[in-house]
């Protein structure tokens, strides 16, 4: 049973044949968990010369995105029966995170539109999109790559995406916590060993050594994640005592 349906609107589909041929959203889209749709804007244009992009009213450098194509192109993608939500990719919206990522997995299509050239016509953002997300505070040269960030983020949510179930539970940020080290063989290496404790076979003294690493790591390098983390008294006793160390 399809999960979630993923509909890109963008003027540059081919941007998108090799990210998800490959690995866990390949297999994913092979076993009908999720299906991703591509299509072109232009396909939509129907002056013409099938205009995307105009000058903008007032004047200024740079083209703008038209209303109409990418209207056109959501109401061909959109599916009334489903739980639909629409997303503009753009620097001046919501900034992505893994809780946004847990909100999308909720809906079973995702119609994404990746913004183009100086800006997109201010009515899509009124009257079209439900979301505006951007990736991070940077600006790319549109929002295909951010559309691809968020297909990935949300896909591999959904349950039977990942092999082991368990994976999304443990991991950086579903937990508040940034994740503990990790090793595998050999058990040095150059002279670089592998911690002790984990070699021990000491299942209780490695689940104590991994969150308290977890912890150290978080109050380290994202103290900010610490004040919505879920927090025992022990972690908090943890945490006192790391931070007198630092
Ligand atoms: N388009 C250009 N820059 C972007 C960003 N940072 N996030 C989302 N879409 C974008």
């Amino acid at each position: 049973m399809i999960m979630i349906r993923f509909d890109i609107l963008t003027v540059f589909p081919e941007m998108f044949t090799s990210p998800f041929q490959v690995s866990l959203l390949k297999k994913a889209q092979e076993r009908g968990l999720i299906e991703i749709g591509v299509h072109n804007i232009r396909d939509h244009a129907l002056d013409r010369h099938r205009m995307t992009d105009d000058a903008p009213y007032g004047g200024g450098c740079g083209m703008v995105m038209k209303v109409e194509p990418i209207d056109r192109a959501l109401s061909s993608v959109r599916r009334i029966n489903e739980r639909s939500v629409v997303v503009l990719l753009t620097p001046q919206g919501e900034c992505f995170s893994q809780l946004v990522a847990e909100e999308l997995a909720a809906y079973s299509q995702i119609i994404l539109i990746c913004g183009h050239y100086e800006g997109v016509d201010e009515r899509v953002r009124q009257h079209l999109s439900d979301r505006e997300i951007s990736i991070g505070d940077y600006v790319l040269t549109g929002g295909e790559l951010s559309a691809m960030v968020v297909v990935d983020a949300v896909g591999r949510l959904i349950p039977g995406v990942l092999g082991n179930s368990e994976s999304t539970l443990s991991e950086s940020f579903s937990m508040g916590l940034l994740e503990y080290p990790q090793y595998t063989r050999p058990s040095e290496y150059r002279g670089w060993k592998v911690p002790d404790v984990l070699i021990s076979g000491h299942h209780r003294e490695i689940d104590r050594w991994r969150r308290r690493e977890s912890l150290r790591r978080t109050l380290i390098r994202r103290p900010d994640l610490l004040k919505d983390a879920d927090l025992s008294a022990e972690d908090k006793m943890i945490l006192q005592t790391l931070t007198e160390e630092y």
